[in-house]
């Protein structure tokens, strides 16, 4: 069942860059790509350390811990020493408001 939330303005992702925001207890990590939003639960798979802290080079964002590296799209690990997944979320913009899918 879809439940969206809203968890941001979309005017406070910065363009190419990331916010992290907690919602009920959870770290989630906002990443504006090219003008389009994805969502990702913000702790590495590896030993939980915040995505947010890295670097978004192209479709990945990098750990900054052990330099495992994640597709933002799908949360698929691309490099070792990660070799779980991080959550994603639906995105949706509405009125100039990121809405997550938290269900
Ligand atoms: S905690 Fe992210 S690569 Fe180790």
């Amino acid at each position: 069942m879809s439940d969206f939330v809203v968890v941001a303005k979309l005017e406070d992702v910065p363009e190419n860059g990331m916010k992290s925001v907690v919602i009920d207890g959870t770290a989630i990590v906002l990443i504006n790509r090219e003008g389009t939003i994805f969502a990702l639960e913000d702790r590495c798979s590896h030993e939980e350390f915040p995505l947010s802290t890295g670097d978004l080079v192209g479709g990945e964002v990098t750990c900054a811990l052990h330099g495992a590296r994640f597709d933002i799209e799908t949360g698929a690990p691309r490099a070792l020493p990660a070799v779980m997944p991080v959550r994603t979320y639906e995105v949706q913009i509405e009125g100039g408001e990121v809405r997550l899918d938290l269900g």
